[in-house]
């Protein structure tokens, strides 16, 4: 079976042309990754090949040895995935260890997986590990509201859920676990990978301040929704605080512990504290 003819790179095609039509994508931003079933990888062997030569991936991911993924292109646009995926995209394989890949098939053009490669195995590692196999995709965008809030809201997992909860009540329904928060960090390597994963041990969506947001989930439809339905609730509250510093009226951590009971979800409680005035002087906005 040709590679572009699966069910999954074609919706790893679609996933990437949604966020570019979302505005995340400027340039060479974001990029997505897939983890092949073992029955998609053997069903695509005719259409790869032997030529690329075996890559340190810069971490070790040995819970991933002999895996396949569907990764974008460093450097490539997202925009491009559509119109040409075999020059934007690849295929690549892990070796027995963990520590190197090859590029099967794709990027005909020439380059090599996107930079953030490490980030993407490491959570996928780490995904593949607590969610039973069950999550299969990793997805970074450029979110324009999020990334805004990395500059107002502190850097604090308890802060960004409980303010990105208060803004849509189906929030706390679509991220019961909240999301966390990674410090300003260098891109592209494995120091960002290692606290990225770490987090990723109990939350599906972690925020890198002033950069972008990674998601992870078990198909491109549950991980784009989950960026999407965030990113929507980070524009809601920049609209709120960009008409005021407090809100007349909100959620409070009463109802959504009503909210949780009815929609049999498990909300921890250390989202659910009381707001004192410390909380908004730490929060910078009086
Ligand atoms: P790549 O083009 O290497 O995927 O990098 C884009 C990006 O968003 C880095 O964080
Ligand atoms: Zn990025």
């Amino acid at each position: 079976m040709k590679v572009l003819d699966t069910k999954f790179a074609k919706g790893f095609i679609k996933c990437c042309d949604d966020g570019f039509r979302q505005g995340w994508h400027e340039r060479n931003g974001g990029n997505l990754s897939y983890r092949l079933t073992p029955e998609e990888a053997a069903s695509i062997q005719d259409d790869l090949n032997e030529d690329g030569a075996w890559q340190p991936i810069g971490t070790s991911v040995p819970g991933l040895a002999g895996e396949y993924f569907m990764v974008t292109g460093s450097g490539k646009y997202m925009r491009n995935v559509i119109l040409d995926p075999a020059a934007n995209t690849c295929v690549v394989e892990l070796d027995d260890k963990g520590e190197n890949y090859r590029i099967r098939w794709g990027l005909v053009e020439g380059g090599r997986p996107t930079s953030e490669l490490p980030s993407h195995l490491m959570n996928h590692e780490v995904k593949k590990r607590v969610t039973a196999n069950r999550h299969r995709v990793i997805y970074h965008a450029h979110t324009t509201n999020t990334i805004a809030l990395t500059f107002v809201l502190p850097l604090k997992d308890e802060i960004f859920t409980r303010e990105l909860w208060e803004m849509a009540t189906e929030c706390p329904v679509v991220f019961p676990e909240g999301v966390g928060v990674v410090d300003w960090m260098v891109p592209g390597g494995r120091d960002i990978a290692v606290a990225t994963s770490k987090l990723m041990e109990q939350y599906n969506v972690a925020i890198w301040a002033h950069h972008g947001m990674f998601c992870s989930g078990a198909d491109f439809d549950e991980t784009f929704g989950l960026m999407h339905t965030v990113e929507k609730s980070a524009e809601i509250l920049v609209k709120v605080l960009s008409m005021t510093d407090r809100k007349r009226q909100t959620i409070t951590p009463d109802e959504f512990r009503a909210l949780a009971k009815d929609f049999h979800v498990t909300l921890p409680e250390k989202f659910l504290f009381e707001k004192s005035e410390h909380y908004y002087k730490d929060y910078s906005l009086d």
